[in-house]
């Protein structure tokens, strides 16, 4: 029988409530042990949802000095993230947090080092990264299936037109559609191509919001290959695209309404061998505790991803392109 893990849960939202426990319930030898958020009733919620009542913190710094924890599940603002992270790992827990890791490069190189020096697991809870589709398209690319990487473009859709809250708060997001939504197309793809980005060149536009609404994020990689990484904030539903090309082919992702819909290897369906399963952000982290880090990878493409982001604002803000910091 595994030993159970004990989670402290810090931001008891609707992410937090509607993907994570029920991932967590999957796994009966997991339990949520506590929880923390600022306000009382969205952790009533979470407790109803989850079926069990369990200790309530306002306070999530209180919560992890005063509770026996194997590991904590951050799900809150994204300017939150790096001091709870920090809190957590200097606290010996190992660390799933919600995407962006943090808003800043420094910030997310310092969390990358800080769990290595404590030898703690560092999720970035990007699930595309456990899709199947995802996880078999890296691999051809890694073969060389499509050979050198050439170019790639991308862009994923939402309507923000009903986004209210702190997403529109740039010193709690850190940014708009391209650092929340957005930060999952450049992952995804940063993930999957392993491309390294050393310029950017970007425009945004607000829309008569705080943050961005629309981005387009040109990028020049390490090697040569050039893309464009785009976030369209005002449109009807969620619509999302990479096509990724290189010197023997190509692969093109449409995901709609949060669903992979087709996937195209040189213009033929994808043929997912059966060993690889779709999975999730928390099913890999559970495995990593109980297996001592079986397929554990530092999480450096999310350095990647605040890289790109950081250089997508800075570029808006210069008028020009920037280079990406090292
Ligand atoms: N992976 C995904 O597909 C996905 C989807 C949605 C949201 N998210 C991410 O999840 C996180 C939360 O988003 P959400 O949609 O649940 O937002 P939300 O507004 O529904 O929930 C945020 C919660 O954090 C709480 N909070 C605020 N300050 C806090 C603090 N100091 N300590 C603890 N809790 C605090 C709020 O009271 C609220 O309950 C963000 O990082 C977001 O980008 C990821």
């Amino acid at each position: 029988m595994p030993k159970k893990i004990r989670l402290g849960l810090i931001g008891c939202g609707g992410n937090m409530r509607g993907a994570h426990v029920p991932r967590i319930q999957e796994d009966r030898y997991v339990s949520i042990g506590c929880v923390a958020d600022p306000v009382e009733e969205q952790a009533n919620q979470l407790m109803e949802r989850y079926g069990k009542q369990v200790p309530y913190y306002a306070d999530f710094e209180q919560m992890i000095r005063s509770e026996d924890l194997d590991a904590i599940f951050i799900s809150s603002p994204h300017s939150m993230h790096y001091e709870q992270a920090r809190l957590a790992l200097n606290r010996e827990l190992h660390v799933l947090v919600e995407k962006p890791l943090t808003i800043s490069s420094r910030h997310t190189k310092a969390l990358i080092a800080l769990a290595e020096k404590k030898s703690r697991f560092l999720q970035v809870s990007y699930q595309r990264n456990y899709y199947a589709e995802h996880t078999y398209a890296r691999e051809l690319i890694r073969k060389g299936v499509i050979g050198e990487l050439r170019g790639m473009v991308s862009y994923v859709t939402q309507n923000w037109g009903g986004i209210r809250g702190w997403r529109l708060d740039p010193e709690l997001a850190g940014g708009g559609m391209f650092m929340d939504t957005g930060s999952h197309l450049v992952a995804s793809t940063l993930w999957m191509t392993g491309l390294e980005p050393v310029e950017v060149s970007a425009f945004m536009d607000n829309a008569d919001k705080k943050v961005d609404i629309n981005a387009v994020v040109n990028i020049k990689f390490k090697g040569g290959a050039v893309g464009t990484l785009n976030t369209f904030g005002n449109t009807l539903v969620h619509d999302e695209r990479i096509a990724i090309h290189g010197s023997k082919g190509c692969i093109v992702f449409h995901l709609h309404q949060w669903r992979v819909r087709d996937v195209l290897v040189n213009n033929e369906p994808m043929q997912i061998p059966a060993r690889i399963r779709e999975t999730s952000p928390d099913k890999a982290f559970f495995k990593w505790i109980r297996s001592g880090g079986k397929g554990y990878e530092t999480p450096d493409f999310a350095l990647q991803v605040a890289r790109v982001s950081e250089a997508a604002y800075k570029s808006v803000e210069a008028r020009k392109s920037v280079k990406v910091a090292r």
